[in-house]
């Protein structure tokens, strides 16, 4: 995710302070990198950088020592490439008379950094911040304004993101925002902007919301809006928030987990994004296309990311994988593998020990190991022959949801790939995940009386649904603490049917191919007085024969069956809540597992 701030100042004084705590307040946005320009009233500027976290870079480098009228601080969340010194920002332009820094992803870096080269601009590192400063330099080289070459900046740069710059001789910071958060704060004598609030509300509650589209122009006591588009001045006014740090981090939502499950489209979003530019990907097929044979390793949530992931690539690729909680991959595998097998290993930390046993086993038998990581520079990232970002930002919430939904839209990316399908379908996604977050939100509050106080469920689904229902009933153990076993809806007529009484509830999902089969369960449940509810497709079938539906649009049958957790994530969120539980922190739980 990344997290920058800028400050102007009326007159020079340490900045390094103020930066440092707004490295702090950023962090829990994730950080692998920090780095702090401060710019002296001469335009002298000050830049120290390096990977690691604030606490460490910032005692490194002596940051409280810097002085400036302004400075810039930059949180790299990295996605692609490894923290380092050279890829950490702010970055400088080729003459070193200019600073900043951006948060999000330029998905066209690549071959942004071509042309500078060709343009004879010196570019230093392999990171997207550092091709929005040689953006804008491009069109200052020609003469432009600092207004007007941000503007024509702004076209070039592709992706969503947030970038704020300074120069040398000038008494003024400029910003500029298209698809990542960035907020004004005005104190009486200072400005500031930030990738969101938490970093701003401590310093002033005097806010400027900006919208995509725009450009800020901060001078010590006021600032100047301007639409992109043709540069127009913009009246918008300050408000003044009255929000609390906590509700700040949390984006206004009330638990992370529920703004974790609303970020699930931008996250999918930026992950076929940057995964369709990336060679990482590219290598990571080829190496599949030679396998022997493939194997999907993870533990929990990242098990039933596993599970789905064979379903998409024995349905799109033709190609069978073993999907194997790692605990169980010795047991069941290592004298069979070797160097012409493939190994992914899914872990949203990287650090699940379960996981890293795994691999511990497979590098001894040579096979070749890869991972989908959320976490950079994690011990998983660093145990593979190459791995794949999941894309989602620090997920704070203890139970995953974006980074299992991302878990399967790489899935279902690489299937693609392999069966060399057109992807164009998967850029759906994140407008399909919407809508099944808002017609979920609408449905659930008429389901949840029938469930939120039975200590004892079941959650069902079938071929490509069936790991959808695993981990939904993963989901419901894990935050609201009753017993919930996710299954096979034909295995559960094979005992587990015993456990129905009146009301007892069973979910099913479904996508529309598995309806008949479904049918079938439903049934077996309510003629016995038990309480079925149905997540699929709105059809006629699931309307008669179920208690309750949840529909979900099918716009493929894989793509239904990944947004058919998104109702499952939300009925556990709210039961959860319903039974007076912290969603984001359960009891006994916690987010990584580095024991075995
Ligand atoms: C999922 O909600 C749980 N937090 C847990 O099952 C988790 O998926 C598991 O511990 C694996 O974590 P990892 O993805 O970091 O390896």
């Amino acid at each position: 995710m990344c997290g920058i701030f800028g400050i102007v100042t009326t007159n020079e004084q340490r900045l390094g302070p103020i930066l440092t705590e707004a490295g702090y307040r950023l962090s829990y946005r994730g950080y692998d990198s920090v780095g702090i320009a401060t710019i002296h009233a001469d335009g002298n500027i000050d830049l120290r950088k390096d990977a690691g976290k604030v606490s460490q870079v910032a005692e490194k480098y002596n940051f409280n020592e810097m002085v400036g009228t302004r400075g810039i601080l930059q949180l790299r969340w990295a996605t692609f490439g490894e923290p380092s010194l050279v890829n950490s920002q702010p970055h400088l332009d080729s003459e070193g008379l200019m600073v900043g820094a951006h948060n999000g992803n330029v998905v066209n870096n690549v071959e942004l950094r071509k042309q500078f080269m060709a343009e004879g601009m010196t570019v230093r590192s392999t990171n997207d911040g550092e091709s929005c400063v040689h953006a804008v330099e491009r069109y200052i080289r020609k003469g432009l304004s600092i207004l007007e070459a941000i503007r024509h900046a702004y076209d070039d740069l592709e992706g969503d993101y947030a970038f704020v710059i300074g120069l040398a001789k000038d008494d003024k910071i400029y910003a500029f925002k298209k698809g990542s958060g960035l907020v004004v704060g005005i104190g009486n004598d200072f400005a500031c902007i930030s990738s969101d609030l938490p970093s701003i509300l401590p310093l002033t509650r005097n806010i400027i919301f900006m919208n995509d589209g725009e450009i800020v122009e901060l001078s010590a006591k006021s600032a100047r809006l301007f639409r992109v588009i043709d540069g127009k001045p913009i009246d918008r006014p300050i408000e003044e928030v009255e929000d609390t740090m906590e509700a700040a981090q949390k984006g206004g939502f009330a638990h992370f987990m529920l703004k974790e499950i609303n970020e699930q489209p931008k996250v999918a979003e930026e992950l076929i994004h940057l995964w369709e530019n990336s060679t990482d990907v590219e290598q990571v097929l080829a190496a599949m296309q030679q396998a022997r044979s493939i194997y999907f390793i993870g533990c929990g949530t990242s098990y039933n990311a596993c599970v789905a992931g064979t379903v998409y690539f024995n349905r799109l690729a033709g190609r069978s994988v073993f999907p194997v909680a790692a605990p169980q991959f010795t047991a069941q595998y290592n004298n069979a593998i070797g160097p012409e097998d493939v190994g992914i290993f899914v872990s949203q930390s990287g650090e699940t020990k379960d996981v890293l046993n795994a691999v511990e086993i497979a590098r001894k038998r040579g096979m070749r190991i890869f991972s989908l990581v959320n976490v950079v520079g994690s011990t998983l990232t660093k145990l593979s022959e190459n791995w794949l970002p999941l894309t989602c930002g620090y997920e704070i919430s203890v139970p995953a949801t974006k980074t299992f939904t991302n878990q399967l839209v790489g899935f279902l990316y690489l299937a693609y790939r392999m069966g060399n399908i057109p992807t164009s379908p998967l850029l759906q996604i994140p407008q399909w995940m919407n809508e099944a977050i808002q017609s979920s939100q609408d449905q659930i509050p008429h389901i949840l009386p029938h469930i939120k106080d039975w200590n004892d469920l079941y959650c069902l689904g079938y071929g490509l649904t069936y790991p959808i229902a695993l981990e939904g009933a993963l989901k419901l153990k894990e935050i609201t603490y009753a017993h919930c076993e996710g299954m096979l809806s034909t295995e559960f007529k094979h005992g587990p049917l015993a456990a129905v009484t009146k009301g007892y509830p069973v979910i099913f999902t479904t996508t529309t191919a598995d309806i008949p089969v479904i049918i079938s369960g439903i049934n077996e449940v309510t003629c016995r007085g038990g309480c079925a509810i149905a997540i699929g497709p709105k059809d006629e079938r699931l309307d008669t024969n179920a208690n309750y539906v949840i529909s979900i649009s099918q716009p493929t049958p894989e793509i239904a069956s990944i947004l058919s957790v998104i109702p499952l994530q939300l009925l556990s969120y709210h039961m959860s809540l319903s039974r007076g539980y912290d969603p984001d922190f359960p009891r006994n739980l916690s987010k990584t597992l580095t024991v075995d």
